[in-house]
This record gives structure tokens, sequence and C-alpha cells, in this order.
């Protein structure tokens, strides 16, 4: 955990479906369909650990499709994925965050007419009643109290507290992206996928976002984002994957990709073909 992951992927090749030194989540040949529409068709994949992974695409390419079937939000047609080793094709999206494999949504999930504090408390793993069947009432107590204090300190780190009270559905779009990212960090995970984290946030709340994303690698974790601003993705990541039409089709540190022809091209291509194929 010497957060340099840099280094340890400087001699890995550039090109999609590539190895890595060390990988924390490996995906094989996974597909998923929607009518005749292949919105996932990844033939391997794998994600360095302890490094800031950016997966970028135009729109439809199946960024958000692909997170929802790594972590368990709809089923795949076929593959299988390892979290550190362990197998998770198959399961179901509560035992995936236990893992320690959580996502975050591009559209928020904060439930509007909970407290900031109750949706954070909500999201505790332990929270879970099937956790609690036959064990004692002060144990139960004393983790209720643990989760309460490490919302707490989480919403303090995200700037929250002076809105813990609050309805969630009266915060900002940018301070429900913050809301959302804390909450994902209650369950402790090793990697964190978030979809969109920066969308329809205003400039002053994306550096601290940025910070905060900045922050969780430091602590040991991965983070593999979704992401449309190109600024944004040179800033902060290790490393890019980019997909299109439901393919990898690049691989690479932020500036290469940046400068390869075929992602220009995807993009571009999309914008020239409004949308058509
Ligand atoms: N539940 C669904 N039913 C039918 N088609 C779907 C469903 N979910 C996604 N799709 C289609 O699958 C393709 C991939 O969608 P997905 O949302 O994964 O793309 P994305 O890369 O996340 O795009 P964006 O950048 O716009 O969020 C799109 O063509 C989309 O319309
Ligand atoms: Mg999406």
């Amino acid at each position: 955990m010497n957060g340099k992951p840099h280094s340890a992927l400087e001699g890995v090749a550039h090109r999609p479906g590539t190895s890595k030194p060390d990988p924390i989540l490996v995906v094989e040949e996974t597909r998923r369909s929607f009518g005749g529409l292949r919105a996932v068709d990844v033939e391997h994949l794998e994600v360095q650990r302890g490094a800031i992974t950016a997966l970028i695409g135009p729109n439809g390419a199946g960024k958000t499709t692909l997170f929802n079937v790594l972590t368990g939000f709809e089923r795949a047609d076929a593959g299988s994925w390892a979290f550190d080793g362990t197998p998770l094709q198959g399961r179901r999206a509560h035992q995936i965050a236990r893992a320690g494999m959580v996502r975050t949504f591009q559209l928020t999930k904060a439930l509007a007419r909970l407290t900031v504090l109750d949706n954070m408390l909500l999201a505790s793993p332990a929270q879970r009643g099937e956790r609690f069947t036959g064990a004692l009432a002060q144990s139960w107590r004393l983790q209720e109290e643990r989760n309460r204090r490490q919302a707490q300190e989480l919403l303090e780190r995200f700037g929250l507290t002076a809105l813990s009270g609050q309805f969630a559905g009266t915060l900002s779009g940018g301070q429900r992206k913050l809301l959302e990212m804390a909450r994902s960090l209650m369950a402790g995970p090793r990697l964190l996928m978030l979809d969109e984290p920066m969308a329809g946030v205003n400039p002053a709340l994306r550096g601290s976002l940025l910070e905060h994303i900045h922050g969780i690698k430091q602590e040991g974790a991965t983070v593999v984002f979704i992401e449309h601003d190109m600024d944004v993705v040179m800033g902060i990541s290790d490393w890019v994957v980019v997909m299109a039409e439901g393919r990898l089709i690049a691989e690479g540190p932020p500036a290469a990709v940046g400068a390869d022809p075929l992602v220009i091209d995807a993009y571009l291509g999309r914008r020239r073909g409004g949308g058509t194929t």
C-alpha cells in the first residue's frame, strides 16, 4: 500500500485486456445483451489493486451495464469474474458488497425522505436484519453504536455534518453525490466502483470530490470510476480503460489513451453518427 501504482503499471502493455501485476478484479468472457443489443461483451479485464482506474467511452458503450453485472445488480448472460481470487458471478448484490466490492449509482439512490444520517446508517453492512438473527441484543447495540460513530466520522470527513439531520431530498445534486460516496464507505470497501461521481456537480464541489477519491486510494482501497470529463480522467487516474459498443477498445495510462486515434474516433464517430449504428 505505498500509493505508487503508477510505477507498478509502468511495464504494462497498452492494449485492451492486458494483464496487470497485481489485479484485485479479473473479468473473463463476460456478456450481457438486451434483446439483440450486446450491451457488454468483455473478453478479459484486470483491475490493478491500489490504483485509480477510469472507465470511459461514449454514451451507451456499456459502462454502467458492466458495473451492474459485476456488482450483482444485473445478471450476466455469460462470464465469470473474481474479486481478490473469489468468484462472484451469480452472487447477489448484497453478498458482493459484503465481500468488499461496493458501487455507487449514476443517478444517486439517496432516499429523499430519510435524513442524511439515516441514509448512512442504512448502508452499514451489519444493519441488515439477517446478520442479527440469534445475536445478543447487547452486541447488537454495540454494533449500532459503532455504525453511528462511523457514520458521523464519514459525514464529518465529507463536510456533511451540518446536514446530517436534514432529509436527503433537500440536498443539492453535488451534496447528494458526496453523500453517496460517504455512504459507499460505510461498508469498508476494498474496491469502490463509482458511476459518474462528478456528473451534475458544480466546480466548487468537484475539487472536493476529487480529493475524496484520492483520499480513498491513499487509504489503500482500489477505485474504478466512470467519467465523461477528460480533464478529470487525465487529472486523477493511474490507468484508463475504454469501452465502445460493449467491448474494451483501449487501455493505458491517461496520456496514451487520450492520444489514441481509436479512442478519439470512438467519441467523435458517435457524435458524427448521431448515435445511429
Ligand atoms: N435495462 C435495459 N434494457 C434495455 N437496454 C438497456 C438496459 N440497460 C442498458 N441498456 C442499453 O445497453 C446499452 C449500454 O447502456 P449503458 O447504460 O451500460 O451505457 P453507458 O456506457 O453507461 O452510457 P452512459 O455514458 O450514457 O451512461 C445502451 O444501448 C442502453 O440503451
Ligand atoms: Mg452509464
